[in-house]
């Protein structure tokens, strides 16, 4: 099922997620659509309150990546992340342009540190702990933050804040172009 993707203004994508405990009810099925979803909206990576969801789950796949000539190895980087904390960030900042299916046809650079350090349980709740860097550990450093209630824009300047209010008002409104089903919290 795919899920219509929660935009900017909804007061779900500012709190913090919670755990999820082991018996929550239908958690593949919840997986599969979360992945559907990201798919259906081009998206490489999507946190549970993207879809309306307040819990720890963020998914990610940058296999698609490799194709338009990334240099960074994306093999197998398609993950499900069930409880994620991050352990560690660490190396220098480096500035990256990101984008965000919750603030459609905006994209910021955002400097973030080069290598995470994350411990979280994969979608048959075996417990992993692992390092990524470059591109990857910038997607898990993205989606963790939604389930901190954290978007990329917070990390903007005041002036190019200010320089956004106007696109970022009219994506609360439902006034957006996007190819994906949207919930807007203003839409009238
Ligand atoms: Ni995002």
């Amino acid at each position: 099922m795919v899920y219509p993707i929660v935009v900017y203004g909804d007061p779900i994508l500012r709190k913090r997620a919670q755990d999820i405990p082991r018996d929550f009810p239908d958690l593949p099925a919840l997986i599969q659509d979360m992945f559907d979803t990201m798919y259906a909206a081009h998206g490489i990576g999507l946190a549970a309150p993207q879809i309306g969801k307040g819990i720890r789950l963020f998914v990610v796949d940058g296999t698609s990546l490799k194709e338009e000539g990334e240099e960074e190895d994306m093999t197998g980087f398609k993950k499900v992340f069930i409880n994620p904390e991050l352990v560690d960030e660490h190396g220098l900042a480096w500035s990256f342009e990101e984008g965000c299916l919750s603030i459609p046809n905006i994209r910021e650079n955002v400097s973030r540190q080069e290598n995470v350090r994350i411990h979280y349980f994969d979608e048959n709740w075996n417990e992993q702990e692992e390092e990524y860097s470059g591109i990857k550990a910038r997607i898990i450093q993205h989606e963790y933050d939604h389930l901190d209630g954290k978007l990329f824009i917070d990390y903007l300047s005041p002036l190019k804040k200010r320089m956004l209010k106007g696109k970022l008002t009219n994506i609360s409104k439902g006034d957006v172009d996007t190819e994906y089903r949207i919930s807007a919290p203003l839409k009238k």
